[in-house]
């Protein structure tokens, strides 16, 4: 599995003050950080971040939403980094969220849930260079 994954701290979390918890708890669960920025998402960016879930009936609150305030996405790397901060982060909805998960420390609702993660080594890939030119990454 690869050492590379793409997150996104979301606008609820910038909203609550609650940026810095999450990214501590993240550096606490083994992640280093290889790339930051923090940005406020256009309709047109957020729409083709989230373009697979175009059909869906919640796309346009989630567009919404992500459009709403700042957020900040980053790179970060750890051994097997996709499907440990997936582990790390928890469930979409944090009513069903693990004790200790980011969700279930700091999200508000399935909507509102504090921080994406992507879903495979692929996405990840796709994902930070959809935020970060390469130069824009610490190389090791
Ligand atoms: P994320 O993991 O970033 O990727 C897709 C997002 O869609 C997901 O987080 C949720 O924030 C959002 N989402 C999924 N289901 C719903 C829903 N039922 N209502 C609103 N947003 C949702």
């Amino acid at each position: 599995a690869g050492r590379r994954t793409l997150t996104i701290v979301k606008p609820d979390a910038f909203a609550n003050g609650k940026a810095g918890l999450i990214i501590a708890l993240l550096e606490k669960s083994g992640f280093t950080i290889k790339a930051a920025r923090v940005m406020h998402l256009t309709t047109a960016q957020a729409g083709e971040f989230y373009g697979v879930h175009r059909e869906r009936g919640f796309f346009g609150e989630l567009v919404e939403f992500m459009t709403s305030g700042p957020c900040m996405p980053l790179v970060l790397e750890r051994d097997d980094a996709v499907a440990t901060l997936r582990t790390v982060i928890g469930a979409t909805d944090p009513a069903e969220a693990a004790e200790g998960t980011v969700r279930k420390l700091y999200a508000e609702s399935k909507g509102r849930n504090a921080i994406h993660a992507s879903d495979s080594d692929e996405n990840a890939a796709i994902e930070a260079a959809f935020f970060f030119a390469g130069t824009d990454v610490l190389a090791s």
